[in-house]
């Protein structure tokens, strides 16, 4: 016997400045499965989250909804339950990067990494500052025109059009996405971590290329930044680690006004998490909890990281050579996942496109097809996997329930009513099936193991086929009408239980709430791999047979897309005029109100649909190149602004409504234009006849509207 693995497992932090969307659940569930599979396999585990509270972005989202950042934060935090509960997810505790255990960890490692390692320098850095709103601007806060593409504003660390890396500096006309302000450029003393050090250096080539640590495809990408080119160019710059007052982080030591830079501090949070939790446990436990510094000493310990693609640097360089060089563990495996899309689109990581948890959830789709599906998909290797409805609708429907379910279903009834709820004995052919079934317990652990759910669903769908195959050759139901067939009858539907009972057992780290059902249903302890080796016996028990699983109906999944469907009439951008009549295709009429009849009549639930925002004109100008479209920048209450073209040119002069409120059509697709993406729609008023009676008249709340309040 092999001691039981020790496993400190951890997913990434996510910011507290949003609700989840799929692309979380994707990562929380495929670290929830792991978790589980190791746990039926006897090993001690903590799971743990926290929400990553700190930075601009978070800090500016409070500002808007009127409340501190803390209070922002504690009210994400409070809506987090119900989509871990809802999908099954267990982590043993979740905290925030704002809590003490995480102010003193970071100062803690800060001062290691400054004292004993000579890690810290401190330089001086030109950055651009927003006059107004008096504060030294994060890259996302600053846009401009693309210094590549020229499409205008576009982000000051990339463009969203040709994909283009740049500097904020090297913006073309550059504004502050929180004021409209130009910004200036100042200097202040910014606080490095020399991960240029030969000693940084030489440290994460081994780190990195050690057997287990990363993916080998994973290991690939990290050489390209690790490693310097023919040239000598390239390799590991000094990462700038701190930000300016006003700034919602944890305070460097020694440095007044200065701040962690949110991602030094989000990952310590993996272990003020963790701190948090087994200092609950020490109290609730008394002497026998273990404490914190104790666990981490455990040789034995593995630290298991699971991420998304986009953020391997921090979990791959920054975050394996903080550890090292203040004398502390560093991680044992970093799980690269890639990214969800649904029905092969991208997913904005800000706004809610895709699939939203909770709607799935509450159009009563059931957690754990989504598990499964999710499951099915997801190889263990950095692959991006997408989210088919057809495709969801076709494996839940045929293969967890046509396959899997209806082995019960085929077979429990008979044990049920003919033979008072008691298995009977086994014979040769049986056996042999489920010797079958059993020989591939060590196969389905090692893909567990190696997060190739895929695979191991795969292969236990397959082992379901060869349980329906052996139904089909019995014909329980033909048997049952045979007085003779009596004892076949039995052994058949004994061997289908016991079949069952082993493929619940490999489908339990997916199906968790199944998984328990089934085991009431068979009336045994929670199922655990060794239990593989098994059987339920002759004379076990079990009782009546209810449905266990129902299949998806389509229905459900059009109403999960409904909320999402982009306006199929009004193109997402086009000039409010225009896409206000193409949406209601109305017919011109003299006589009618406004010149055009009214469109047909809406339900509540069809306006419900629209979300209509009132929105705060920052700026606004002329269009090179169109003669009908004016840009506006819109502050809506989100944390970013809004980029919207509207055809409204011929009416206004920019400078009329720069400072304006107005109404945003908030949920509309955003639409790519020859001059750049276009966020969203705002409503102006017009006749239908433009000769007879032209204008164009832009809507404007009574006054005590604020941005982003609803309009309904
Ligand atoms: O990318 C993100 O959503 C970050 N909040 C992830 C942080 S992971 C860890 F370092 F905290
Ligand atoms: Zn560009």
């Amino acid at each position: 016997m092999t001691a039981p693995r020790k496993l400190f497992v951890t997913t990434a932090l996510p910011y507290a400045n949003g609700k989840f969307h799929i692309g979380h659940m994707m990562e929380y569930i495929q670290a929830d499965i792991w978790v589980r599979f190791q746990r039926m396999n006897g090993a001690e585990v903590n799971f743990v989250c926290a929400d990553d509270a700190h930075g601009a972005a978070i800090t500016i989202a409070a500002d808007k909804a009127g409340v501190t950042p803390q209070q922002f934060v504690a009210g994400i935090a409070a809506g987090r339950k119900q989509y871990l509960d809802g999908f099954h997810i267990a982590f043993d505790n979740w905290h925030s990067t704002d809590a003490p255990e995480n102010h003193e960890l970071a100062q803690a490692i800060y001062r290691d990494l400054r004292d004993a390692a000579g890690l810290i320098e401190t330089r001086s850095v030109e950055q651009f500052y927003d006059p107004e709103k008096k504060m030294f601007l994060a890259d996302r806060f600053i846009k401009g025109e693309c210094p590549n593409c020229h499409a205008k504003d576009q982000y000051g660390d990339n463009c969203e059009v040709c994909g283009a890396v740049y500097s904020p500096t090297e913006l073309i006309e550059p504004y502050s996405a929180l004021s409209g302000a130009k910004p200036e450029l100042r200097s202040s003393e910014h606080f490095f971590f020399k991960l240029s050090d030969p000693r940084c250096e030489a440290y994460l080539k081994e780190w990195t290329a050690a057997a287990g640590h990363v993916q080998p495809e994973v290991q690939n990408k990290i050489r390209e930044w690790l490693y310097k080119d023919d040239e000598g160019k390239g390799g590991l710059g000094d990462w700038d680690i701190s930000r300016d007052a006003p700034y919602f982080g944890i305070e460097i030591p020694d440095a007044p006004g200065k701040y962690f830079y949110v991602w030094l501090d989000a990952p310590i949070g993996y272990l003020a998490s963790l701190k948090n939790l087994l200092d609950k446990r020490c109290v609730e436990l008394g002497g026998d909890g273990i404490s914190y510094t104790e666990y981490m000493a455990d040789p034995e310990l593995e630290q298991v990281h699971f991420i998304g693609k986009d953020i391997i640097t921090f979990h791959t360089l920054f975050w394996p050579a903080m550890l090292h060089f203040s004398g502390r563990k560093a991680p044992d495996h970093i799980f690269v996942h890639g990214h969800l899309t649904v029905s092969g689109e991208k997913m904005s990581k800000s706004r809610g496109t895709g699939i939203d948890p909770l709607r799935y959830l509450s159009v009563g789709l059931n957690p754990e097809h989504l598990r499964y599906y999710i499951a099915a998909k997801l190889s263990g290797r950095n692959e991006d996997i997408d989210f088919n409805p057809d495709d969801f609708v076709a494996r839940v429907n045929s293969d967890l329930v046509g396959k899997f379910i209806n082995i019960a279903s085929r077979s429990a009834g008979f044990i049920g009513k003919r033979f008072g709820g008691k298995l009977g004995a086994v014979t040769a052919d049986g056996e042999a099936l489920l010797a079958t079934l059993r020989a591939e317990a060590d196969n389905i652990r090692a893909l567990y193991d190696g997060r190739d759910y895929a695979r191991a669903l795969r292969d236990t769908m397959a082992l379901a086929d060869r349980v329906n195959e052996y139904v089909d050759a019995n014909k329980p139901w033909e048997l049952a009408k045979k007085p003779d067939m009596e004892a076949r009858l039995h052994d058949v539907c004994t061997v289908c239980i016991e079949a069952f009972r082993l493929l619940a057992l490999y489908l339990k780290p997916v199906l968790p709430a199944l998984a328990g059902s089934v085991e009431s249903f068979l009336k045994i302890e929670a199922l655990q791999w060794p239990d593989a080796m098994k059987a339920l016996g002759a004379g076990h028990a079990i009782n009546d047979y209810k449905h266990l699983m129902q299949r998806v109906d389509p229905a459900m999944l059009d109403k999960l897309f409904e909320s999402d469907e982009p306006a199929a009439a009004a193109p997402a951008a086009a000039p409010a005029k225009k896409a206000a009549k193409a949406a209601a295709a109305p017919a011109s009429d003299p006589n009618a109100p406004g010149g055009e009849a009214l469109a047909p009549t809406i339900s509540i639930d069809d306006f419900a649909k629209i979300d209509l925002r009132i929105a705060k004109i920052l700026a606004c100008e002329k269009v090179e190149g169109s003669t009908k479209l004016l840009r506006l920048t819109l502050d809506a209450g989100e944390p970013q602004t809004r980029n919207v073209f509207s055809g409204i040119a011929s009416a206004y002069e920019p400078e009329q409504l720069v400072g304006k409120l107005t109404v945003l059509v908030a949920n509309l697709a955003p639409r790519k234009m020859k001059f750049g993406i276009s966020e969203g729609m705002v409503l102006a008023a017009s006749h239908a006849d433009e000769k007879a009676h032209p204008g164009i008249h832009v809507l404007e709340p009574w006054p005590g509207a604020t941005p982003g309040m609803r309009v309904r």
